[in-house]
């Protein structure tokens, strides 16, 4: 399993209210450029211009992890000259944005099975994060022939190889060897364009995320889409199986006797 470098200690949001880490499963290029008569890549390269807004808006907020996912394991099965463009746009945007977002201290860190990408795009995306890996401002983390399933069969495979006796493996020990060691799970997850599931997108981190579906497309969602998004997360009340507050009492309920 190659890893992306180990993340940079990043500040706290600025506020408790606030999600320490968002992921966002954008959707809705296709029905975008469908809506506009255009290819579907047409689409694809109006979501790339969405990132920059919707990173600047949530670190301004105070959020300074994001991760978005770009490609899923499941996306290969698309037609293959979409997949060739995605591809291509993988490697266009790298060339165009990673000097900007590296004077800008972003660190950058791939997530999910690279060995599939073409060598080129491989070694794009290694020279990123290399060129990236001692920022500190915030980490943009793309999730890339990324799923969850393949991501958890891979960090136990990858335990099983180091020797690791599998009969004590713990949440813990499993939490360290996926592609997110050292991040926080994501507090919040953000869909755009309605649909209510999560794709095999952070299976394991997203055990107590707060979803939040959005009908707006990806290439419309902008700084004023995250910042609604993430005024619905401060209202949330996020009770990790516990209960917030003490049940009422109920007239005639069962109640321990006095003596207790
Ligand atoms: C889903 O929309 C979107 C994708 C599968 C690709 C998302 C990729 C980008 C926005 C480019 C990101 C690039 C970098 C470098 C991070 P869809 O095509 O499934 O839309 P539809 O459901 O409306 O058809």
């Amino acid at each position: 399993m190659d890893r992306p470098p180990a993340p940079a200690a990043i500040r706290e949001p600025s506020s408790p209210e606030l999600p320490r880490h968002v992921g966002i499963i954008m959707d809705g290029n296709g029905r975008w450029a469908r809506r506009r008569h255009l290819p579907r890549v047409a689409g694809h390269r109006a979501g790339v211009r969405t990132i920059r807004p919707v990173m600047e808006a949530c670190h301004e907020a105070g959020v300074h992890i994001l991760t978005l996912y770009a490609f899923s394991t499941e996306n290969w099965s698309r037609p293959r000259h979409e997949v060739a463009a995605l591809m291509q746009l993988f490697g266009e945007t790298i060339d165009s944005e990673v000097g900007e977002m590296h004077a800008e201290g972003i660190q950058i860190r791939a997530i999910g099975d690279r060995s599939k990408l073409s060598p080129r795009l491989q070694e794009k995306v290694r020279a990123a994060e290399e060129r990236t890996s001692g920022n500190t401002r915030a980490i943009l983390n793309v999730a890339i022939n990324y799923g969850g399933r393949n991501e958890i069969v891979a960090a136990v495979r990858d335990l099983a190889e180091r020797g690791v006796d599998l009969t004590t493996l713990s949440p813990t020990m499993l939490s360290q060897a996926l592609y997110t060691t050292g991040l926080p799970d994501p507090d919040l997850i953000i869909r755009t364009a309605g649909e209510m599931r999560i794709s095999n997108f952070m299976l394991w981190q997203a055990a107590y995320s707060e979803i939040y579906v959005t009908e707006t497309l990806w290439p419309d969602f902008g700084a004023a889409a995250i910042e609604g998004a993430l005024a619905a997360y401060a209202r949330r009340d996020r009770r990790f199986g516990a209960v917030s507050e003490p049940p009422p009492l109920v007239e005639g309920a069962l109640r321990a006797p006095a003596s207790l």
